[in-house]
């Protein structure tokens, strides 16, 4: 039987999984973290035991001024909750907060090889983006990562594509920490959402919504109103359809996409209909989207704001997940520093 097999009937049979995520304070997010990540950690919550994380330490290895720190762990904490995360359900913390994430690096650093981490795509992007800073700690994000994952021995890591190396590096790291110390962590796995993971085009016809990428054609969950609408109205069409029935180009085919995420059926209906009579006129369509985006949107962002100015609420909410993952973490390393005879 296949390993993948062997975890998959674990995962299908325990009740009690362990989920763990996180996401560094380093930019807003957006419809593409929405739908991507934060839509279906609502799900996870509800079955897993949860720990969703605000990686603020890997945010000091490209970010070292520290001045919009806060602001920004506070505005993703309060984003998260927006979104549905309830902090009641998961354990929703910042990593800082967690002491012994940075003792479990430390012993993780003696387990990994200047060879694969040089290696580590993430880590080459980030040393020619930032030449003058290529430290020791970019070099070792990945380490940091596993310690995160592998502090609350979870299975399950709900990321993107992007983060697969990252995660395959923390499965070697927990081998050979098992095979020296005994078996102390289970390997994380990616999970995927399979057929609920909906794709969030970007408003300029090129590739998917993303953080960092053309600030325009992203929509964030902290834009206002009159952002949304700019941003939609915006967004790349051409003089409509010349045949009955043509096939849609992908920039018209990304339009209809985002309605799907935000607008009744019987709008999509309305306009789907249109294309095929070549009757659509797409300043309208875009029009009904960037208000129904607003509709979506705006009680996300209004919420969001609310709980970032309660200062006392968001001071009661780290407290309360930063209990819930040091509990956690706390089991773990007596397990750890058993497994490595650091009990004298
Ligand atoms: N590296 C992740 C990112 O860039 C953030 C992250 C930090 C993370 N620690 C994690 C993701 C642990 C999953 C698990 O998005």
């Amino acid at each position: 039987m296949s390993r993948l097999y062997i975890y998959y009937i674990c995962f299908m049979s325990t009740e009690n999984a362990i989920v763990m995520s996180g996401i560094r304070p380093t930019g807003y997010l957006h419809l593409g973290n929405y739908f991507g990540a934060m839509r279906n950690y609502v799900k996870l919550q509800e079955k897993y035991t949860c720990f969703f994380m605000v990686a603020d330490l890997h945010a000091l290895t490209t970010h070292p001024d520290t001045k919009e720190l806060k602001s920004n762990v506070y505005r993703v904490i309060a984003e998260n909750i927006a979104c549905g995360i309830d902090p009641e359900k998961a354990a929703l913390y910042c990593q800082s907060h967690v002491h012994e994430t940075a003792e479990l690096y430390l012993y993780l650093n003696m387990l990994a090889y200047l060879g694969e981490l040089e290696k580590t795509t993430t880590f080459k992007d980030k040393a020619r983006l930032q030449p003058d800073n290529i430290n020791a700690g970019l070099l070792t994000y990945p380490v940091l990562q596993a310690a995160d994952i592998i502090l609350h021995r979870a299975t399950w890591v709900p990321v993107g594509k992007d983060q697969e190396q990252h995660l395959e590096m923390s499965r070697n790291f927990v081998k050979r920490f098992n095979h020296r110390y005994g078996n102390v962590f289970p390997e994380p796995m990616a999970y995927n959402f399979g057929d609920e993971l909906v794709k969030v085009p970007s408003l300029d016809g090129t590739g998917k919504m993303s953080k960092s990428e053309n600030q325009l054609a992203t929509i964030y969950l902290a834009d206002d109103d009159e952002l949304i609408r700019k941003k939609v109205m915006k967004a790349k069409t051409d003089g409509g359809p010349t045949e009955i029935n043509m096939p849609k180009p992908d920039y018209i085919e990304n339009i209809f996409q985002l309605m799907k995420l935000v607008s009744e059926q019987s709008t999509i209906d309305q306009f789907e209909k249109a294309y095929q009579e070549c009757t659509i006129r797409y300043g309208d369509m875009k029009k009904q989207l960037a208000e129904d985006m607003v509709t979506f949107i705006s009680p996300i962002r209004q919420k969001a704001i609310a709980i970032q100015q309660d200062e006392r609420y968001m001071q009661t909410i780290m407290e309360q997940g930063a209990e819930k993952a040091c509990a956690s973490a706390q089991k773990t390393m007596e397990l750890v520093r058993e497994a490595m005879g650091l009990v004298y």
